[in-house]
């Protein structure tokens, strides 16, 4: 188990990616929060892994609100009875259409839960993390954080902000001894992918193989391929990494791939 005896919080951990690694922080032996904006989701994720309540929480968190995050880190370290020490900044919604096209309040929104969202609910975890012994802040980024993408643009700009915001914080907190990173896979079955590609498609299942068959590794990266990182990057492998944006993409952003020959 390679994250025994540490605390660990995931944002928008009731769904997706972030539920697959709260799933997975627990079953390398970290006690859990799983934070989420949907309490009544979070509450089963939490159910499912500790019935007792010993080792899984749930805790409602709304991000964007920075009162809400510092009150989860209180009532994190309260259950801890401790620091934190993993954050993972995972909670994120999907952005899709041509701008010209797009609602402001859209726009207002992937703003106000990637970007201020992000940064919000870190603020409030690296208070906390400054104090334990062998702290790590992941953030969940995209693709996105380094190739832009038509039909979403307010997205990518909130992930490529990302990138600079782990760069800037890695260089503020790497005194304390906190390492912060980001891992940006390409796409994953999600419900949030699922959500995204629904609106431009009848067909999501065949939109989803069509996207891996374009990928260099002919496959797109599963949520046990994204908790493999995750568990990486925060565990003590990964030690002397710090400021980096890693790349779970199958080849993605290496170039452009042969096209398939059938
Ligand atoms: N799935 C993909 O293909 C993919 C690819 C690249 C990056 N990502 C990123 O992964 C992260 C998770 O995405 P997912 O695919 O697991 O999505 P998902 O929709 O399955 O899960 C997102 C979770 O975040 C929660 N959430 C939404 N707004 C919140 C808020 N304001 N405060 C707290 N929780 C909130 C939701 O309730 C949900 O449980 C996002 O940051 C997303 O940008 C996903």
């Amino acid at each position: 188990m390679r994250l025994a005896g540490m605390t660990a919080i995931v944002t928008g951990a009731a769904s997706g990616l972030g539920e697959a690694t709260v799933r997975r922080f627990h079953k390398e032996g970290a006690r859990v929060i799983v934070a989420d904006i949907d309490l009544a989701k979070a509450e089963k994720v939490a159910a499912d892994l500790d019935v007792d309540g010993k080792t899984a929480k749930a805790l409602a968190c709304d991000i964007s609100k920075s009162e809400e995050c510092e009150t989860l880190i209180d009532e994190a370290e309260a259950f801890f009875g401790g620091p934190v020490d993993i954050f993972h900044a995972n909670a994120g919604v999907a952005f899709s259409g041509n701008l010209l096209e797009i609602a402001p309040e859209k726009i207002e929104r992937a703003i106000q839960i990637n970007l201020i969202g992000a940064i919000f609910s870190a603020q409030a975890a690296l208070r906390s993390l400054s104090r334990s012994e062998k702290p790590a802040l992941l953030f969940t980024s995209s693709l996105q954080a380094v190739l832009g993408r038509p039909g979403r643009s307010a997205y990518t700009a909130t992930k490529h902000a990302i990138t600079g915001l782990v760069k800037s914080l890695s260089l503020e907190f790497g005194p304390a001894g906190v390492r912060v990173n980001a891992l940006a896979p390409v796409g994953i079955d999600t419900p949030l992918l699922r959500d995204q590609l629904s609106r431009t498609t009848d067909n999501v299942d065949a939109r989803i193989a069509a996207m891996a068959d374009n990928l260099p590794l002919r496959r797109m990266p599963t949520p046990q391929d994204f908790t493999d990182s995750a568990v990486f990057l925060v565990s003590q492998e990964a030690r002397c990494i710090t400021g980096q944006t890693l790349v779970l993409d199958c080849g993605a952003s290496a170039g452009i791939a042969e096209p398939r020959t059938r």
